[in-house]
């Protein structure tokens, strides 16, 4: 008798663990509850009960999402798959992005290529409307056949860009020295896979095969750790901090095996680098440029 009452207790504790809510920063991977399909006509999906979510292009429509929150400040981890194949002229893009005429923005877009030819990843950071940032890589791994885990950290002290947790661009709060740094401006996520064959593959030479449509990329594991910007309030400002949040990574920083990964991305697997671009620049390069390695 007593060990068939020990055995309907733990039945019911093992259900109750089952049906705790909890937050959604610490559960991650419930499209349904993070974002919302916001454009494309059916071509964006969510399945497996908000497991994954798939994004397609056809000649007449791409299709995106975003975030129903926003944030400021914010870890996101995503695994995406890429448009696997002939991908040539499609983007998808996976960013954060605040309103208004004067926004910033962080960006990370993939550029398609023919079946066999490299992907290249494009990234650049938006400052009160401003861009002309952009550093570009090329993987060290074939992004089209498995899922890998692409990452946005924006914190007060810099914007870090990692791929399956190596990071690749680091973008320092240079503010004390005159550089813009997103700090007051809230954003949200977006994600959409779009066609830009007039400028994304091989600077627009190589145009979308339309008989290869629809494109497909697929999206997993979202996990946003962020301060949600409700009201002018932020999430991270609350008394329910501590317990149930981990906000380390609000002063995350790069020790010193992440700067050693960075330089071996930066050394082997960077193609463009706006610091380095003197003719683009004649009037002198930006000033986070000369400051130091940005
Ligand atoms: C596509 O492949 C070509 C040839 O390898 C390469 O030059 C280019 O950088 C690749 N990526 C894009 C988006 O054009
Ligand atoms: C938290 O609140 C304090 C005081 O109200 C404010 O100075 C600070 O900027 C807030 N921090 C965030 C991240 O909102
Ligand atoms: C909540 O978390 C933020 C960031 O970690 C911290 O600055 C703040 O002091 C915390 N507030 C409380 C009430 O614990
Ligand atoms: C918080 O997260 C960091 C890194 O994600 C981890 O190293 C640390 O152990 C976590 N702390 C707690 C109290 O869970």
């Amino acid at each position: 008798m007593a060990a068939a009452c020990v055995n309907d207790a733990l039945i019911v504790i093992i259900v109750a663990l089952f049906l705790i809510p909890l937050p959604s920063s610490v559960v991650g991977g419930n499209f349904n509850q993070d974002v919302e399909i916001t454009w494309g006509d059916g071509r964006g999906k969510i399945l497996n009960n908000g497991k994954l979510l798939t994004l397609s292009l056809d000649r007449a429509s791409g299709s995106g999402f975003q975030s129903k929150n926003q944030y400021l400040y914010g870890k996101i981890d995503m695994q995406i798959k890429l448009v696997p194949r002939n991908s040539a002229g499609t983007v998808t893009a996976y960013y954060l992005r605040s309103d208004g005429t004067s926004w910033d923005e962080i960006d990370f877009e993939f550029l398609g290529n023919l079946s066999g030819d490299p992907y290249l990843v494009h990234t650049n950071v938006y400052t009160q409307g401003k861009g002309d940032r952009e550093q570009q890589f090329y993987l060290w791994f074939d992004p089209t056949t498995n899922f890998h885990t692409y990452s946005i950290l924006w914190n007060p002290a810099h914007i870090v860009f990692y791929v399956d947790g190596r990071p690749i661009r680091e973008f320092k709060n240079l503010e004390g020295v005159g550089v813009p740094y997103p700090k007051n401006q809230p954003m949200k996520l977006y994600s959409s896979l779009w066609n830009a064959d007039d400028w994304a593959t091989r600077g627009g030479l190589v145009k979308t095969d339309w008989s290869q449509a629809p494109f497909t990329a697929s999206f997993r594991n979202l996990k946003i750790n962020g301060c949600v910007w409700s009201d002018g309030v932020s999430s991270c400002n609350s008394s329910s901090n501590s317990s149930e949040n981990n906000n380390s990574w609000l002063s995350q920083q790069l020790d010193s095996s992440s700067q050693r990964k960075l330089k071996w991305v930066q050394n082997n697997y960077m193609i463009y680098n706006y610091c380095s671009d003197i003719t683009r620049f004649p009037q002198g390069l930006p000033l986070e440029c000369t400051l130091r390695n940005n």
